[in-house]
């Protein structure tokens, strides 16, 4: 009879959209309780950022497989703030940039590349203890997590923080909620593994919430399932936050 293996550690799934605050979210949770934080976006940003420099069509799937399977990419979990080294390389602030954004947005499409990351962070989270970030870890990387947290927000509200981030002045705030619809439509709409929240998800809209509301509300979620309770119905806070909207 075949054996099945438990992780001794949970895996914190965290998901949604750009510019939700996801990275923010996952670096507390992993702080606060113990846990690994990764991001797999930087994954398929340092990817996306090979390509550029190399030369190879970002619509062309063979042949980023193939650049794929003779590049290294480390997400490199700190305290301070994640780093990605790219072939030994900390390309961290590099990948950040708007250019190797929107490559990164047309290489995530491609459904092999896809299971080229997969199994890569598969094998990252295998004994559990971390908190993965990105848009498919609750329904296609880790679709036994223990924890699915979906943090959503509207395109304006995540326009508009991206725009402080990024320091006003950088680029017109009409342009980076433009791009962020563009990249959301790309992500939602793709063929293999479309950014949705797994049905097992507790979606978690940060509209009208504060940081800190945000932060309490994820950690109160983590809590109960570490306290041995389930982690909610989905779509239990998303209903509370919209009526409060
Ligand atoms: O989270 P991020 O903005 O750093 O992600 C960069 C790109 O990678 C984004 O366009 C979506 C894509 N991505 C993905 O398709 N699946 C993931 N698990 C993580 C990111």
């Amino acid at each position: 009879m075949q054996r099945v293996m438990r992780r001794e550690r949970p895996v914190i799934a965290i998901d949604g959209p750009a510019g939700a605050g996801k990275s923010t979210l996952a670096a507390h949770l992993a702080r606060q309780f113990g846990f690994v934080n990764l991001e797999t976006g930087a994954m398929y940003r340092a990817l996306a950022l090979k390509a550029m420099e190399q030369a190879v069509a970002l619509d062309d799937e063979m042949a980023l497989l193939e650049l794929a399977a003779r590049t290294q990419i480390v997400p490199e979990p700190r305290p301070e703030g994640n780093r990605v080294l790219l072939d030994g390389v900390d390309v961290s602030r590099r990948v950040r940039e708007t250019d190797v954004t929107e490559a990164a947005s047309q290489v995530s499409v491609h459904p092999k590349l896809r299971q080229w990351m997969v199994a890569q962070q598969q094998r990252i989270g295998a004994k559990g203890g971390v908190v993965m970030e990105g848009r498919d870890i609750g329904t296609v990387v880790f679709p036994d997590a223990e924890v699915k947290i979906f943090l959503d927000a509207d395109p304006e509200v995540r326009g508009n923080r991206r725009y402080l981030q990024v320091g006003p002045g950088q680029r017109p705030q009409e342009a980076i909620i433009r791009d962020l619809k563009e990249r959301d439509a790309r992500d939602r709409n793709r063929a293999d593994s479309p950014l949705r929240p797994a049905e097992d998800a507790v979606i978690l809209d940060s509209t009208s919430k504060t940081l800190e509301q945000v932060l309490a509300a994820a950690e109160e979620i983590v809590r109960r399932y570490l306290e041995g309770c389930e982690p909610g119905a989905a779509g239990e806070i998303s209903e509370e936050s919209s009526a409060s909207r």
